[in-house]
């Protein structure tokens, strides 16, 4: 035992939490350059891509041996004044359509790129008639339909497409919505839902529920104070939202919850987390994780973050990132293995801790002395906050 590891003894004991319930196993660097804009990232088969839009393309790793095995090029540059740009430059929102070993990444000239999984190339390049990006997408595998969002468009829109044929059967728009987020098919009721963050009846945010047949909005379900940009289904009828920073603008607190969207009630509050894009669920540990990009304390210090929360709304571990890249999260069905990009440091890999010992109740800002200084442990100088009672304590530990 060294220093390092007595001292987080001492902070377990010291504030009554236990074991991390993940640890660095892996850092790859970036290849060819280090980006300033990436997009989604999703896992599959053990393998990770991730959307690159400074390096045009989208990552390919084998998790097997944390080794980039290319970089599928042959998207939209988009360039805005020499830069990459959110609304015209691609690869954006990706996903894996499993029963047909394909991708589907969002390009930023509104067409959606299919990449067949088999060779890793692009094998059909579908146009939604929108000019700016097509952007993140969901899925549903039996009657094998996608809903793309066109969230950078005048009036925001999805378009409906057609896996099979691959062909666009019809664009639904969202006259009052401000802005769109992600969408995700419900597989315990069939219907697809969009994460509106902002409209002109519901300035908290909401949740449009899809009617492919009719090509409309059949409902729309009021998000108290939120400002939803990332949603993911979990148990049944389990829709975890990822509140945005604007959040705290509008409203003056932090929170993401956990909604059962048969009722429309929420029975999580996440208390301290937001600042979110992207957000998952995976099966293999049954946790929601939260790219908690833009997260702040409640004094308005940045604690950008990946947060790990149990289905009961529990934080359980923070894994502290960076407020550019940080703001995509994959998580493997099989292994729980969880891999978030952080500029400065490469696509880091995290493997699920021997040990899986909850932390108990999550805390005011929900961060244990624990998740901090191992989820840093690489870096010479951590931040461990205690909890003493109430109060909170920051100490800078150089190692
Ligand atoms: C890593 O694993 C992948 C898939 O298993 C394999 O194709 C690749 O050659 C391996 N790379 C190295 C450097 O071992
Ligand atoms: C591009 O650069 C020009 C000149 O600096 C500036 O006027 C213009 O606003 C920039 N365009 C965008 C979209 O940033
Ligand atoms: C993924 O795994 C399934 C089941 O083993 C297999 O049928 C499929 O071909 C694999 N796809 C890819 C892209 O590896
Ligand atoms: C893909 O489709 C778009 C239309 O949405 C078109 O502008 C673009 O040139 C196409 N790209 C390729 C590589 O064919
Ligand atoms: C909407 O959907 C139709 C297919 O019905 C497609 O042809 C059209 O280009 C789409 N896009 C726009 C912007 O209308
Ligand atoms: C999709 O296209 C296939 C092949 O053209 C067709 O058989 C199927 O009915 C279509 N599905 C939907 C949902 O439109
Ligand atoms: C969806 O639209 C179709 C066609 O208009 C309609 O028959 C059906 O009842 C609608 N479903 C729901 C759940 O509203
Ligand atoms: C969630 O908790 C926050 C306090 O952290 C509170 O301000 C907010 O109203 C709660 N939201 C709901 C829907 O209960
Ligand atoms: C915010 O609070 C943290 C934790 O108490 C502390 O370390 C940090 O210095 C504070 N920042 C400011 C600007 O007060
Ligand atoms: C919430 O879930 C965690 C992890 O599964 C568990 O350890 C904890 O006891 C649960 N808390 C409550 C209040 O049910």
């Amino acid at each position: 035992m060294n220093i390092f590891q007595f001292l987080l003894l001492g902070c377990v004991f010291a504030s009554g939490t236990s074991a991390d319930v993940y640890s660095l196993v892996s850092s790859i660097s970036w290849v060819p350059k280090t980006p300033a804009l990436v997009d989604q990232s999703t896992i599959f088969n053990g393998t990770y891509y991730l959307s690159d839009r400074s390096n045009a393309g989208v990552h390919v790793i084998s998790l097997s041996n944390n080794t980039q095995r290319m970089i599928i090029g042959g998207f939209h540059t988009g360039l805005v004044n020499g830069s990459a740009s959110s609304d015209l430059s691609g690869p954006n929102g990706l996903i894996v359509l499993p029963n047909r070993n394909e991708l589907y990444v969002g390009d930023g000239d509104g067409s959606i790129k299919v990449i067949s999984l088999l060779t890793n190339t692009i094998i059909a390049n579908i146009s939604t008639g929108f000019q700016t990006r097509a952007d993140e997408l969901a899925y549903d595998p039996i009657s094998q339909t996608v809903v793309a969002t066109n969230p950078s468009e005048p009036t925001v829109s999805v378009s409906i497409i057609n896996a099979t044929s691959r062909f666009v059967i019809g664009n639904i728009s969202f006259p009052v919505a401000l802005a769109l987020e992600q969408p995700a098919f419900n597989p315990f009721d069939s219907k697809f839902y969009v994460s509106v963050p902002i409209s002109n009846s519901n300035l908290g945010g909401a949740l449009a529920v899809l009617n492919l047949t009719s090509l409309s909005v059949v409902s729309t379900i009021p998000v108290p104070e939120c400002r939803n940009a990332g949603i993911a289904f979990g148990a049944s009828n389990q829709l975890f939202l990822g509140c945005s920073a604007s959040q705290l603008d509008a409203f003056g607190f932090a929170a993401s919850y956990v909604m059962d969207v048969s009722t429309g009630t929420i029975v999580s509050n996440i208390s301290g987390v937001t600042g979110n894009d992207q957000v998952t669920y995976s099966s293999s540990t049954g946790w929601f994780y939260a790219a908690a990009f833009q997260d702040v304390l409640a004094n308005g210090t940045a604690t950008p973050r990946v947060a790990v929360i149990a289905s009961n709304g529990t934080l359980l571990q923070s894994i502290m990132t960076d407020d550019s890249v940080a703001h995509t999260v994959a998580v493997d069905e099989q292994t729980g293995t969880l891999v978030v990009p952080v500029q400065a440091r490469g696509i880091l890999v995290y493997s699920l801790a021997g040990i899986r010992k909850n932390t108990g109740s999550s805390t005011a800002s929900g961060i244990s002395a624990t998740e901090i200084a191992k989820s840093d442990a690489p870096k010479r100088s951590v931040n461990v906050m205690l909890l003493v009672g109430a109060g909170i304590a920051w100490f800078d530990l150089l190692l």
